[in-house]
């Protein structure tokens, strides 16, 4: 049966292709996005392609109470909530640690307060795998040690905190997914990643150098402990990440009692900087040139996730090989050379 759900940052890279899994399980949504780091027009195309007009979108910032409740009030009764809003970038988490902990954990804490006062408890939360720090051991399980290196991770960490205090305190029913590197996008080619600027990340700069976007990537570091020397990740198709959400709130929905969940979403496997660029030619037929440079400050080796306890708990696995991640992400910066900025 259809559930009314709310989404924090669903106009998001990661929150607009969990909305569009969940229209089309037919569930109701209501949005709540600054676009600050996104834009509506994602949103338009996510209900073009579901087929069905059941998305309210609140423009505002979840900091702002007055905000939320207009989002608790505006579709009735809401049955759980999914908690994308937020700040990403590393690299400016260090320089504007304040920002982060205000935006994480304080909108976070807004958010938990106005579930609480319109009796909403069920909540999926979205963190990271940075929170494991700099790891030596692999696969990384959940109750491996936490150790964040930088404001971002912390913040994502002391939020996990947080929620785990509420489900001690009374029926608060959460789970935490520690999202490892989603990338990709639907393969409609019609929803993606569209990062501001230079992208920070790995993925969105490959897609970008083979557009005629940038000259060449940059490949930070071939001097790692790892097998080609450069840093290893657990990359995600963002729509079996998409996928995940949904499972989970359908698990969540029936607890009975208390639970909190902390769960890695991720593959299993690790792949390095050029595993990825090989696997993008292979998939694309193009070349992507690249040099090596120094290491990123902050960049740890290898983060790879243990997904044991999602298959157990949720039954869900990611299905979705690289080739698919690198066809499917193509796709969409072929089709959007300037992301949601110009029509398609
Ligand atoms: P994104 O920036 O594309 O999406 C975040 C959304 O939240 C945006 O639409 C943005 O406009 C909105 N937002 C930000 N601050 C807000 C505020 N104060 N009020 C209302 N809306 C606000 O990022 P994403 O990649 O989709 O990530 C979603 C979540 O997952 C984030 O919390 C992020 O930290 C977390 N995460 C992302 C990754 C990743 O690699 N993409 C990995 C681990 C965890
Ligand atoms: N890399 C390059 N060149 C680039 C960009 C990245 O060589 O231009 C390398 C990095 O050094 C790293 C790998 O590619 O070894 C992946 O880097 P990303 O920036 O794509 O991803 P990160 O693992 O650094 O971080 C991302 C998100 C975080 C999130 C984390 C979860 O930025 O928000 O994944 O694992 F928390």
């Amino acid at each position: 049966m259809g559930q009314r759900i709310l989404i924090t940052g669903g106009a998001g890279f990661i929150g607009s292709h969990t909305c569009l899994v969940l229209l089309e399980a037919g569930h109701e949504l209501v949005v709540v996005d600054n676009f600050d780091n996104s834009s509506p027009e994602a949103l338009r195309r996510v209900e073009e392609l579901s087929e069905r007009s059941a998305l309210t979108v609140v423009e505002g910032d979840i900091r702002q109470p007055l905000v939320l409740d207009q989002a608790f009030r505006s579709r009735g009764a809401i049955d759980g909530v999914i908690h994308f809003a937020g700040l990403k970038a590393v690299g400016e988490s260090v320089a504007d640690p304040l920002r982060y902990w205000d935006v994480n954990l304080n909108g976070s804490r807004v958010l938990a307060a106005a579930m609480e006062q319109h009796g909403c408890r069920t909540l999926v939360f979205s963190s990271t795998s940075t929170v494991y720090g700099e790891p030596e051991q692999f696969p990384l399980r959940e109750d491996m040690t936490t150790a964040p290196v930088h404001p971002y991770a912390q913040t994502k960490l002391a939020v996990e905190q947080m929620l785990e205090a509420l489900c001690r305190s009374s029926s608060w029913r959460v789970a935490c997914l520690r999202y490892f590197n989603p990338v990709g996008a639907h393969p409609s080619g019609q929803i993606g990643e569209d990062p501001l600027g230079v992208p920070n990340n790995l993925f969105p700069f490959i897609t970008q150098v083979a557009a005629g976007r940038r000259d060449r990537l940059q490949v930070f570091g071939d001097d790692y402990p790892t097998n080609d020397g450069t840093g290893i990740r657990d990359y995600i198709h963002v729509m079996d990440l998409a996928e995940a959400h949904a499972v989970t709130l359908d698990h969540l929905l029936q607890q009975p009692v208390s639970s909190c969940l902390t769960l890695n979403i991720g593959t299993g496997t690790g792949l390095s900087v050029l595993d990825v660029v090989k696997g993008f030619e292979t998939a694309t037929g193009l070349t992507i040139p690249f040099d090596v440079v120094e290491r990123r400050p902050g960049d740890v080796p290898r983060l790879q996730a243990c997904p044991e306890q999602a298959k157990t708990v949720l039954g869900w696995t990611a299905r979705r090989s690289l080739q698919e991640m690198c066809r499917d992400g193509w796709a969409w910066q072929q089709a959007n050379p300037m992301g949601y900025r110009q029509p398609a």
